[in-house]
């Protein structure tokens, strides 16, 4: 479900200071944005940001980035985030098939909270776990790979556990019904509105 647009969505996104409108400008130097060495995690498709932001508030020694393509999601994140004050979060604007023209191996944990499902076939290249992100991901990751999924469409779930194995993820974890276990998980927006109807399936790769 795409969101409203903000009426004034350019100029919230405009003076963030989270926000990082010149991204291609900084591949290779991550570090001097964040000026130290700390492990950078990255999230794809972050929504309205809670997860994003709970992360950087609950680990100040690991650097996030929220990664969003559409001003309707990001505007409403910033809203959120602008409120804080925290050293270890950027924001970008772009969309996931371009990271490896703005990361060069310097990601260690990309996060993938429910995102879109694409169900149809002709669609399949749209889905993030598609064969053709995972080979932009592997640029962007440093020599140990770690991909972190939740969602509660299992379909998008099964797809992705065959595409990742075929593609020479290991399962380090899985989960069928996370909030059944496990009660100090850091939820997103989404998690929060289906946790109550359906099991949230969670997963992490590794390679
Ligand atoms: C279903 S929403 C989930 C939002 C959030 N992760 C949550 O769990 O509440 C999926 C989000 O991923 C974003 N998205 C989808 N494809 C993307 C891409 N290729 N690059 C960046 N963001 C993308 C969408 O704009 C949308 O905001």
């Amino acid at each position: 479900m795409r969101l409203r647009k903000l009426k004034n969505s350019s100029e919230i996104i405009n003076n963030s200071k989270y926000i990082i409108n010149n991204p291609y400008e900084y591949k290779n130097k991550w570090k001097e944005i964040f000026n130290n060495s700390n492990p950078i995690h990255i999230e794809i498709g972050m929504g309205k940001g809670k997860f994003i932001l709970e992360n950087a508030i609950k680990y100040p020694n690991i650097n996030f980035i929220g990664i969003e393509k559409f001003d309707s999601a990001i505007s409403r994140a910033i809203k959120k985030i602008d409120e804080y004050e925290l050293n270890n979060l950027k924001l970008i604007r772009m969309d996931a098939c371009e990271l490896d023209k703005v990361f060069d191996k310097e990601i260690d944990v990309i996060y993938l909270n429910f995102s879109d499902p694409w169900p149809k076939d002709r669609h399949e290249k749209r889905r993030l776990t598609e064969e053709n992100f995972l080979k932009v991901y592997d640029k962007v990751f440093k020599k140990d790979k770690v991909i972190i999924q939740k969602t509660d469409n299992r379909k998008l779930f099964e797809y992705s556990l065959y595409s990742l194995v075929k593609y020479g993820y290991k399962i380090d974890y899985v989960n069928l019904d996370l909030h059944k276990d496990v009660d100090d998980e850091i939820t997103t927006e989404y998690e929060e509105k289906f946790m109550k109807e359906t099991p949230i399936y969670k997963a992490v790769y590794k390679k």
